[in-house]
């Protein structure tokens, strides 16, 4: 059959018009009588808009059938009683939470001790990411090498999670609970570490991939740990924390991306989550100034779709509403004169 077909190029074809090409349509989609997003000039009703629909509705059948599902937890996991704990560790409620937002130079000390040991065992964590290894084996690494090095893993019992580390895998935005499910080729897992030393928090976070990975959920990891980078450098004493939001958000929309709002940064010190907020889009209400010794995280999560979340049964599983694949990077940060110092940046 193939010799019958006239090649695109023939005379004969000349003054047809060409058919749509199959392609992922963008994000935002024209109306019928706007132009094509494809470049042909034509109507998007006369051009891709059939096509898109389609195109939309297979997309949506196949992320429902690979969507993550929960799994069977592991038991609790013991932590020796020589280690000190946070107070919610046995009650599973934090007592207070407007905790003081500049450190004295002492408290400095003990946060860097236990911003360093976090950002140690994330490194550590991540490096043991591949196929075939399960989320619970890496919280089961996370609380013992935690554990190792004196400190106590602070998601374990915070608000009741059952777990030592957050493992956030593809369209799980954050406080995924490691479970039985098994890392597979192409994934992408956000590891969440946080430990309690010295009577310091330190917050952390990065998404690995697992293998061999897509190219657009490659960019989306790519680009959101430059959101990160982008939002640490908008900090500087004397601004408003809405400046660095306005930098993430700005960077992220040039790649259509969506910027989670429902989670946002936090105060951090001798509680996890203190008071300030830090939201990773602008936020013009985000008044208060930054002040030389705040501790704070900074942790965009950024989507390939839809900012929009829903959250499992479990109370705790953050999930895209599109089931689009989202990724994050998460630093907790000491303001300076100059600008800041990233804590749980190894040297
Ligand atoms: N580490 C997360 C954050 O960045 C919080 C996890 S809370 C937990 O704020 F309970 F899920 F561990
Ligand atoms: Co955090
Ligand atoms: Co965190």
């Amino acid at each position: 059959m193939k010799g019958l077909e006239p090649s695109v190029d023939s005379p004969v074809n000349a003054n047809l018009p060409s058919a749509p090409t199959l392609r992922r349509p963008p994000n935002k989609l024209p109306r019928p009588n706007e132009t094509c997003w494809c470049g042909s000039g034509k109507k998007y009703k006369k051009c891709h808009e059939e096509l898109d629909v389609e195109f939309l509705k297979a997309e949506k059948v196949q992320l429902e059938a690979k969507r993550i599902r929960p799994g069977r937890l592991s038991a609790i996991r013991p932590v020796p009683s020589f280690i000190a704990k946070p107070d919610y560790a046995l009650t599973g409620t934090p007592s207070r939470s407007n905790a003081r937002l500049v450190r004295t130079d002492e408290e400095m000390v003990r946060m860097r001790r236990a911003c360093r040991a976090a950002a140690q065992v994330l490194r550590e964590a991540g490096a043991m990411v591949r196929p075939g290894l399960t989320t619970d084996q890496v919280d089961a690494f996370v609380h013992g090498r935690t554990v190792a090095l004196g400190g106590y893993p602070s998601p374990l019992n915070y608000r009741g999670f059952p777990k030592s580390v957050c493992t956030s895998v593809n369209e799980v935005i954050c406080h995924g609970i490691p479970d039985d499910r098994v890392l597979e080729n192409g994934d992408i897992v956000n590891l969440d570490v946080t430990v309690y030393l010295d009577g310091m928090h330190g917050d952390t976070n990065a998404t690995f991939l697992v293998g061999d990975v897509d190219e657009d959920s490659r960019q989306l990891v790519q680009v959101t740990g430059e959101c990160l980078t982008l939002g640490i450098g908008a900090v500087r004493p004397g601004r408003p924390i809405s400046d660095i939001g306005r930098a993430i958000e700005t960077y992220a929309e040039r790649f259509g991306y969506g910027v989670v709002r429902s989670y946002c940064g936090h105060g951090i010190g001798d509680v996890f989550h203190a008071n300030l907020q830090i939201p990773h889009y602008f936020d013009a209400r985000s008044t208060t100034k930054m002040e030389v010794g705040m501790t704070f995280t900074i942790e965009p999560m950024i989507a390939l779709g839809t900012w929009e979340e829903s959250t499992w049964d479990d109370d705790w599983t953050a999930v895209t509403k599109d089931l689009k694949r989202t990724a994050q990077f998460e630093h907790t940060i000491l303001v300076t004169e100059t600008g800041c110092e990233i804590l749980t940046q190894e040297p």
